[in-house]
């Protein structure tokens, strides 16, 4: 039986979930948002090259040859519309990024700009990042992961919607290398302040800054980012390393 604080909106999106992405509490509410002509064709004759098939198999990925190469790899959770992992595709061609987006649009949209970058050291996957990590990554798989601007969920009956959690950084730890980072931001304040104390909470990870990290000059402005510093937000970085 299902939690009854499971919302009558995620359980009408669990039904029509494949089983094994049922969780009770998920972290994003499926937007119908439409596909433009450009995005359906990325997704007919991008996606064989680019998208990787996320939980209807159960096996670890087996990242270098999706790549053809072995490399350093960055994960992106929540790309949004890809932008941001695309700049860092482009200015660092020597690491393998794969980005997971539960937006079909915004995949679509990242296929397109890969094509237009001609940007060969991406690939993507649209599914539930949590089920992905939980099914598909071995553990001591990743050497950065990005998580920048998650919903902030910001009502306190949302809170539990909330992706970065004790439970699942105990789980994105153990999917990192040792001497990985962990790199969110977010423009939320009271989210930040949680964020910061849930990582300083996690005996394997450690700071690399007092509180939080100065913004790094690399790290591209991302279109939720511009929202927020419309609204007025003030925008916080927060960078931990595995030990
Ligand atoms: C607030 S948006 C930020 C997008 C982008 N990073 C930016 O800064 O513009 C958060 C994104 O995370 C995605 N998301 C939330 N939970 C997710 C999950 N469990 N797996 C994959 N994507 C998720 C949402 O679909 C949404 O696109």
């Amino acid at each position: 039986m299902r939690p009854a604080s499971t919302s009558l909106a995620s359980e009408s999106q669990d039904a029509a979930q494949p089983a094994h992405s049922r969780r009770a509490v998920r972290s994003f509410v499926v937007r119908a948002g439409r596909m433009t002509a450009a995005q359906q064709r990325a997704w007919r004759d991008l996606w064989p090259r680019l998208g990787v098939e996320g939980t209807d198999d159960e096996s670890p990925l087996d990242f270098g040859p999706l790549f053809g190469r072995d490399a350093p790899l960055v994960l992106e959770v929540g790309f949004g519309n890809g932008e941001s992992l695309v700049t860092l595709a482009l200015a660092h061609p020597e690491r393998n990024f794969v980005g997971i987006e539960v937006h079909r649009p915004g995949v679509g949209h990242l296929m397109l700009r890969c094509e237009a970058e001609r940007v060969g050291n991406v690939r993507v996957l649209c599914d539930d990042a949590v089920v992905v990590l939980q099914r598909r990554v071995a553990d001591a798989t990743i050497d950065e992961l990005l998580l920048y601007f998650p919903d902030p969920w910001p009502k306190k009956r949302h809170h539990k919607r909330r992706l970065l959690q004790p439970a699942f950084v105990a789980l994105l730890v153990e999917r990192m290398k040792r001497g990985a980072y962990l790199h969110v931001a977010t423009d939320w304040q009271e989210y930040a302040e949680y964020v910061l104390a849930v990582l300083k909470n996690n005996p394997l990870l450690e700071n690399t800054a007092m509180d939080y990290a100065p913004r790094p000059a690399y790290r591209p402005q991302t279109k939720f980012e511009t929202r927020g510093l419309k609204l007025g937000h003030g925008v916080w970085d927060v960078i931990f390393k595995r030990r």
